[in-house]
């Protein structure tokens, strides 16, 4: 049996990810430091899956603690790096912050590999390294260009680190994974996105809009250069997102990798407003959602969606649920949350 080791698995992407992994019948392992998440997901987990977990609670930025866990357990076939901070604006006030966690993790985990010849590093990056591209959609090969965030720059130097550790480091092979803008929940409704204090992002704002949390919704900017003004985006249902882990594993553990240092964009291709993604939620929902029309929020970029030629064709990987299903299952989850 194949033995991942997830960190960050109890937050939102990396419980979504341990479940495909389980259900694929991998042997999962998580490190948390439940900064942002609650210990209850692995108990989520195990009603979805039938198994729990292997957790340990540290931060990853602390290197005896990690140099510890890895000379007591060795033998993954993958690693999958999600343990991160990625709040945008935070990461405007706090650089230091997420420097020292974002990146002391990473060289943290890298070092363990190094030491104990663990081959396979799955990276969770983000198609901020791109800022607003030229053309759309954007292809792996866009340039990258200077980072709007500490937050950004955190992902952009986090590749480059990878990038140099693979060169120097025998049989050291890695995936990084450029995420759009992942959403929804899993159809069960045991797990999904648990944003602490005001949501940031869209589509917790909006649920909880809906849910009564939250007066109104507003909408930053209907001044753009876009067919109705709003921001454009591309949603990847989180499901989606988790499966694009285990086949590049997959991929990884099989040696089927062309390089030893891989990128992929993993969207779904289509890029939607805020305005459609209004519209969306309100028709397949049948609530409405109170909104205002605000200024631009500072840092935001006007389009982005992803060309996800590549990935389709080396990954063998594309993404099945609609954004229908995508905003259906945020609200079965903000449903479950308040019941
Ligand atoms: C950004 C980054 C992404 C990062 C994520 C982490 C880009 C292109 N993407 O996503 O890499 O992982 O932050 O949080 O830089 N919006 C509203 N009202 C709201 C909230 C959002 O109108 O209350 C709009 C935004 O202006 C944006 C869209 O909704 O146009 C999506 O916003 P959000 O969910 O915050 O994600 P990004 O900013 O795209």
């Amino acid at each position: 049996m194949n033995k991942v080791l997830i960190t960050g698995g109890t937050g939102y992407v990396g419980s979504h990810t341990a479940v495909e992994f389980i259900e694929a019948g991998f042997e999962v392992v998580i490190i948390d430091n439940l900064s942002n998440s609650k210990i209850e997901v692995l108990d989520r987990i195990e009603k979805i899956t039938g198994v729990k977990p292997e957790f340990h609670e540290f931060d990853l930025s602390d290197n005896q603690k990690t140099a510890d866990f890895f000379q007591k357990n060795k033998n993954f076939d993958v690693i999958i790096h999600f343990a991160a901070y990625k709040a945008v604006g935070e990461s405007v006030q706090k650089p230091l912050m997420y420097y020292r966690n974002n990146l002391n993790s990473l060289m943290n985990i890298l070092q363990g590999m190094k030491d104990y010849q663990i081959e396979n590093l799955i990276f969770s990056s983000s198609c901020t390294v791109y800022g607003q591209p030229e053309k759309l959609p954007v292809t792996e090969k866009s340039p990258i260009i200077k980072a709007n965030s500490p937050y950004g720059n955190t992902k952009q130097i986090a590749e480059e680190i990878i990038f140099d550790t693979i060169n120097s480091t025998k049989n050291l092979k890695s995936i990084a994974l450029r995420y759009f803008n992942p959403i929804g929940a899993h159809k069960s409704a045991l797990i999904g996105e648990l944003p602490l204090g005001v949501p940031n992002n869209l589509i917790p704002y909006v649920t909880q809009t809906v849910a009564g949390i939250r007066e109104q919704l507003s909408v930053f900017g209907d001044d753009y250069n876009t067919p109705d003004g709003t921001a454009i985006r591309d949603y990847i249902h989180v499901v989606d997102l988790a499966k694009a882990h285990l086949v590049a594993s997959e991929r990884l553990i099989s040696n089927k990798n062309k390089t030893n240092f891989e990128t992929f964009n993993i969207g779904t291709g289509n890029g939607n407003s805020v305005m459609e993604i209004i519209n969306t939620f309100e028709e397949v929902t049948g609530k409405k959602i109170n909104y205002k029309i605000s200024p631009r929020r500072e840092g935001d970029i006007e389009q982005v969606w992803a060309d996800t030629t590549y990935a389709n064709k080396e990954l063998g990987w594309k993404t099945e649920l609609s954004l229908a299903d995508a905003l259906l299952s945020s609200w079965n989850w903000q449903k479950k949350l308040m019941s």
